[in-house]
């Protein structure tokens, strides 16, 4: 298993460019079961979760070529051979739970395992089975599977949600465009990735209004076509990465960041000191002199600060002027990076939910475990600035959501190196 090494001390400079969204790509890539036509995406990020995602749709008898490197891929479902979505694959990833929705809508019936992924709490499915009974499914649990039927398919209905879930925004909104009749969903995630798979489905061929906001309309369409459609930029990978020259110093820009992408992100930024300036081709982020300063965050649903970068901003706030208060709303059980940025010297109480950073002058290099996706990464930024050297162990879940990180903040001056490991 890899482990990622990090000399921390030297401030960066340069340009850093933003790959296509994960989150995006992985409601994008099953909306082609949806079509008999192909559907191309391109800017796709080059991840393990995207070759996770493309073994699961090969596992349905969906044709995906994958061309320029993984930047694009080309995908084809007239050939579909199963509507089963089985454990093995899906257990490695809980966006897996996305074959759901557009499965009922084309096929009307599904097996679908439930999901595992990052061990971030219970992330249970109840709002995505709720809203697609209120369409006329028929759901029932066995053996760890969800048994999805419907007689005569989908037919629109209204489907409020009892929190605005990411995950279940996106397979109502792709079942809906298949089912018989309109579909109004309320208190609807706005998340980017869901105009972007608004926009996707509406070039497909689907009618859908008002996504960005809390309540999307959707009119059923007979069938859809084919599409070619560019991926949003990744506001997770934009934030992370804008994070680096804050925690190590210097100056970088982030080509392809858009500020309407990490609005609350930036926001909390200029508070704790920080320059954030729009430029021709992205964001530029710079920290000139002394410490950020402390400030409180909140994790929200977008346009709220996001739970995907709560613990990179918690190694930045790790080695801010003064306390700060860090609440996590979305997911219970995320602060499991606390106690590895604590082994670098860090300051922080958990209790629940709230962690109580008190920024410390300088963090140390240590040996530390990467225990989720973002928590991986925050440990990387963190040796940024830490005396000597940082070794982020287990590192695969990094892979999953960042595609070559050590070239990308090697280009920018940083000293950050992947050892291969036995075992
Ligand atoms: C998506 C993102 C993930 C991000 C999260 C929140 C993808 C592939 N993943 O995950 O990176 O951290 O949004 O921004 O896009 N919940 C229920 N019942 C449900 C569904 C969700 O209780 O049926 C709860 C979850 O346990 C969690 C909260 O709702 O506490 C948010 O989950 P959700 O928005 O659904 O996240 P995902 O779509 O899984």
């Amino acid at each position: 298993m890899d482990s990622i090494v990090v000399k921390g001390g030297t401030p960066l400079k340069g340009k850093i460019e933003i790959a296509g969204a994960k989150n995006a790509a992985l409601t994008l890539m099953p909306a082609t079961i949806l079509s008999d036509e192909p559907l191309t995406l391109t800017n796709t990020p080059r991840l393990s979760d995207i070759k996770t995602m493309t073994t699961l749709l090969e596992s349905l008898g969906v044709e995906v070529t994958s061309l320029q490197g993984g930047k694009v891929q080309v995908m084809s479902s007239h050939g579909m051979t199963t509507t089963r979505a089985d454990y093995e694959i899906v257990r490695k990833m809980r966006a897996s739970n996305l074959v759901l929705g557009p499965l009922l809508a084309k096929h009307h019936q599904a097996v679908v395992s439930l999901p595992g992924g990052c061990a971030i709490g219970a992330r249970p499915m109840d709002i995505h089975v709720t809203a697609l009974e209120a369409m006329g499914a028929t759901i029932d649990l066995k053996d760890g599977y969800l048994h999805a039927t419907t007689k005569g398919g989908l037919k629109g209905a209204k489907v409020p949600l009892r929190f605005a879930s990411v995950g279940a925004t996106e397979n109502i909104l792709m079942a809906a465009t298949l089912a018989k009749g309109t579909t109004v969903i309320s208190n609807a995630a706005r998340e980017p990735e869901i105009v972007d798979l608004a926009d996707c489905l509406r070039a497909m061929g689907a009618q859908i209004d008002g996504d960005g906001t809390s309540t999307i309309e959707i009119q059923g369409v007979d069938r859809l076509g084919a599409a070619t459609h560019r991926v949003v930029t990744d506001r997770i990978e934009l934030g992370t990465y804008m994070l680096a020259p804050v925690i190590a110093g210097g100056e970088v820009e982030c080509i392809g960041g858009r500020m309407n992408l990490v609005s609350a992100f930036v926001e909390k930024l200029q508070m704790a000191g920080v320059e954030v300036s729009e430029t021709k081709d992205g964001l530029r982020v710079a920290r000139a002199n002394g410490r950020p300063k402390a400030v409180d965050v909140t994790t929200e649903p977008f346009p709220g600060f996001p739970t995907d970068l709560q613990a990179q901003m918690m190694a930045m706030l790790c080695m801010a002027e003064g306390t700060s208060v860090l609440e996590e709303k979305i997911f219970e059980n995320r602060f499991m990076h606390a106690p590895e940025l604590t082994r670098m010297g860090a300051d922080i109480d958990v209790q629940g939910g709230t962690a109580t950073v008190t920024g410390v002058s300088k963090m140390k290099g240590a040996q530390v475990m990467a225990t989720d996706l973002r928590a991986s990464v925050s440990l990387i930024l963190a040796g940024l600035a830490a005396e000597g050297e940082t070794v982020v162990n287990r590192v695969y879940h990094l892979d999953r959501g960042y595609e070559h990180v050590e070239e990308k903040l090697g280009a920018v001056g940083a000293k950050v190196e992947r050892v291969k490991t036995d075992g």
